[in-house]
């Protein structure tokens, strides 16, 4: 198994769904993860610590600047780098595009690539001057395929990628990778939230013939996040169980 004793890596929406499996999988891997999220992170990451490993949470909502810089500051004394960033935090607020108000769109952006924008602002100094990093950008099959309803989340998946590709040629040569996971349909509160013919319906078109798990993504951030993975950079790797061959 890859592993990343010693290195931070700040997971984003780390409380629940993909980036709490992502955490588990983090932590097994021996790195030191920070959850930041606005829900209550506490419970998850007492969990994890119980199960062995070394996680702390911090309530940071990634939409403020300010919040961003002062955990970064924490988490520089306590330990003194940030080798990884996962964006993994997102929202959806479905609503066809004639009934989409403009909270709507907009708390969707500000979330999904406004969010990224801003902890990347904050985590890619450090990391050129520690010259090294991995950043993980979290994008979706349905900024590929497009999805009824999702207007607005669809351009922030479809945008994240064109952000990660162009972050990537600029960090390049500062050892820094910058890369995006598209994950498919995956359980999650999320994906629990959907209706279930809308499930049902996902999962027939998914050639593995299941949904997918958020320890399955966990793993595809893992590879991206590795050391070993310094020449794979702004790249999408797209993890869907077959269900959109690229
Ligand atoms: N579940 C799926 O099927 C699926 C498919 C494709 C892409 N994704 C993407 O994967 C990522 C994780 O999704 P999930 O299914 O685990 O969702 P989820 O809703 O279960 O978890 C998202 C987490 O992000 C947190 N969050 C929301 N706004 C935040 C903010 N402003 N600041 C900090 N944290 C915030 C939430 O509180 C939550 O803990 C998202 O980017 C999502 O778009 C999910």
């Amino acid at each position: 198994m890859t592993k990343l004793d010693g290195q931070v890596a700040i997971i984003t929406g780390g409380t629940q769904g993909i980036g709490e499996g992502a955490s588990e999988v983090f932590c097994e891997a021996g790195a030191k993860v920070v959850i930041w999220d606005v829900l209550d992170g506490q419970p998850t990451a007492a969990r994890i610590t119980e199960q062995g490993g070394e996680i702390f949470f911090q309530k940071v909502d990634i939409t403020q600047r300010s919040q961003v810089e002062t955990a970064v500051a924490e988490i520089m004394t306590r330990y003194g780098r940030i080798d990884i960033l996962i964006n993994n935090a997102g929202i959806i607020r479905d609503k066809s595009f004639l009934k989409m108000t403009d909270e709507e769109w907009h708390s969707v952006l500000n979330v999904n690539l406004s969010g990224a924008f801003n902890t990347c602002k904050v985590v890619v100094p450090i990391m050129r001057e520690a010259k090294y990093g991995r950043i993980i950008n979290t994008s979706s099959i349905n900024g590929t395929m497009g999805a009824f309803g999702q207007t607005n989340y669809a351009a922030t998946k479809a945008g994240i990628v064109g952000f990660t590709k162009s972050l990537a040629r600029e960090t390049g040569k500062y050892g820094i990778t910058v890369n995006a996971v598209a994950p498919g349909f995956i359980k999650s509160e999320m994906s629990d939230s959907m209706p279930k013919k809308v499930i049902d319906a996902g999962i027939a078109m998914i050639p593995v013939g299941r949904i997918g798990t958020a320890h399955d993504i966990g793993h595809a951030y893992l590879f991206l996040a590795s050391k070993e993975a310094g020449f794979v950079t702004a790249f999408t790797l797209h993890v869907n169980g077959g269900a959109l061959a690229i």
